[in-house]
């Protein structure tokens, strides 16, 4: 191929960059997002699905040295040799992991030499991109870059978690902007019963779990143009919906007894009025905005109340897919807390501002195969006991999602940045 063509058609590939270009700029920025941080921030662990910052910042770097540097160096030695079970996350074919609830306990090794083994593995992968033209280098590459735009996220939403269980609540930055836009009429997008195509298309990167596409029947249907606001969930609070067990599922119902749930993760009672911890410090709930860090049986019991329920995946994903493409309210906004849509028709918010839970269980697609060798254990070992969230968040790197995209967490948990959207039987 024509050297220059070959240039135009990797800058397509990578976002308008070459594959090096890409891999600096996503280094960069979670060094960026380290920033208002201080060495003390990086070390803490406030609950075990929390990783400190400083992990976040090693497991990364982990992933390119191990899959990467010590698969294709001749003369490969490790940074440090200790670091392939502290920094494993959970791929057993490379071993041995620390346990992930002690991973607050590493104060040693200490920051800087995490910032030393991460200018070490990037210097390495640099010269590997720049010698080498091989299309597996270059697809193992690109895992390594979207999985540390992965942790982008959670490093923002476990140090929100961090922050917030402060008594001093700091806010990781004092200068968010706060975006209000008043809250619009929902609109129902009605849809006939349809065969539809699913799952990923196209030769653009995907995860493994977004395959193979496939044909899905939907059902006839009505699907909200936005999601749930802040505002509509107070009603549901306001109507007792936390202490009403025909709202919850039977797991629902366990789990906010025991954990004597009343509201939204962050939001807290004060006086008259209700006041919730964003990343800029803590603010007066804005009832416009769309409600966030919902759990699947919170956002499923509003559902019910609400006489409605939650789209399935298939649902979501038809109707992103015929979205004509808005705003997008995400990490490069800035904003780092969902609003309202500054405008109203159409689809609004199907990427940007919250991962929207469906009511599909996280399970392979029709002849999903798990991927060979240690990178299969990504995804697919997670299809149990989970539910799909899509859409991607005011917090997740832009470009990282696709209406094809598959997040899953399980029932209860809510410190990603969750909220949904309705959907409805027609019958
Ligand atoms: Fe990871």
């Amino acid at each position: 191929m024509h050297p220059l063509r070959a240039q135009e058609r990797e800058a397509e590939r990578y976002r308008g960059a070459t594959l090096a270009e890409f891999y600096r700029s996503t280094r960069a920025r979670t060094m960026q997002l380290v920033e208002p941080l201080s060495a003390e921030d990086c070390q803490v662990q406030s609950m075990p699905d929390v990783s400190p910052t400083k992990w976040h910042l090693a497991h990364t770097t982990w992933f390119f040295e191990t899959f990467i540097l010590e698969a294709v160096l001749p003369d490969f030695t490790p940074f440090h040799r200790r670091y392939r079970v502290l920094f494993n996350s959970y791929y057993n074919a490379v071993g041995e992991q620390h346990a992930r609830p002690q991973r607050g306990l590493l104060s040693r090794p200490p920051l800087d030499e995490i910032f030393r083994y991460r200018a070490h593995v990037d210097a390495l992968m640099e010269e590997l991109i720049a010698s080498r033209d091989d299309e597996e280098i270059a697809r193992l590459v690109e895992i390594g870059i979207h999985h540390e735009e992965q942790h982008q996220e959670l490093l923002l939403m476990d140090i929100k978690h961090v922050l917030a269980m402060n008594p001093l609540r700091p806010a990781y930055r004092d200068d968010l902007l706060q975006v209000r836009h008043e809250s619009l009429p929902i609109e129902w997008q009605h849809s006939d019963e349809r065969i539809v195509e699913i799952g990923h298309e196209g030769k653009d990167f995907c995860y493994d779990n977004e395959k193979p596409r496939h044909r899905s029947l939907i059902p006839q249907h009505s699907i909200a143009n936005r999601c749930v606001s802040s505002g509509e969930y107070l009603e549901f609070i306001n109507d007792d919906g936390y202490a009403r067990h025909e709202f919850w599922l039977s797991e629902g119902w366990d789990w906010v007894q025991t954990e004597s749930i009343e509201a939204p993760m962050y939001w807290k009672r004060q006086s008259k009025r209700w006041v919730e911890t964003t990343l800029g410090g803590s603010r007066p709930v804005d009832a416009s905005a769309p409600v966030v860090h919902v759990s699947y049986f919170e956002a499923d019991a509003y559902a019910r109340w609400a006489g409605d329920r939650l789209p399935t995946e298939q649902e979501w994903e038809a109707a992103a897919s015929a979205a004509t493409t808005r705003a997008v309210n995400d990490l490069q906004s800035d904003v780092l807390h969902p609003h309202a849509p500054r405008d109203g028709g159409g689809m609004q918010q199907m990427m940007g501002d919250v991962w929207e839970w469906t009511q599909s269980s996280y399970a392979p697609y029709p002849g999903y195969r798990t991927p060979d060798g240690a990178i299969g254990e990504y995804n697919g070992k997670f299809m149990c006991n989970q539910y799909v969230l899509r859409g991607g968040s005011c917090i997740t790197p832009r470009g990282h999602v696709r209406s094809s995209y598959r997040n899953f967490f399980p029932t209860h948990s809510r410190w990603m940045f969750s909220g949904f959207r309705l959907a409805r039987d027609l019958v």
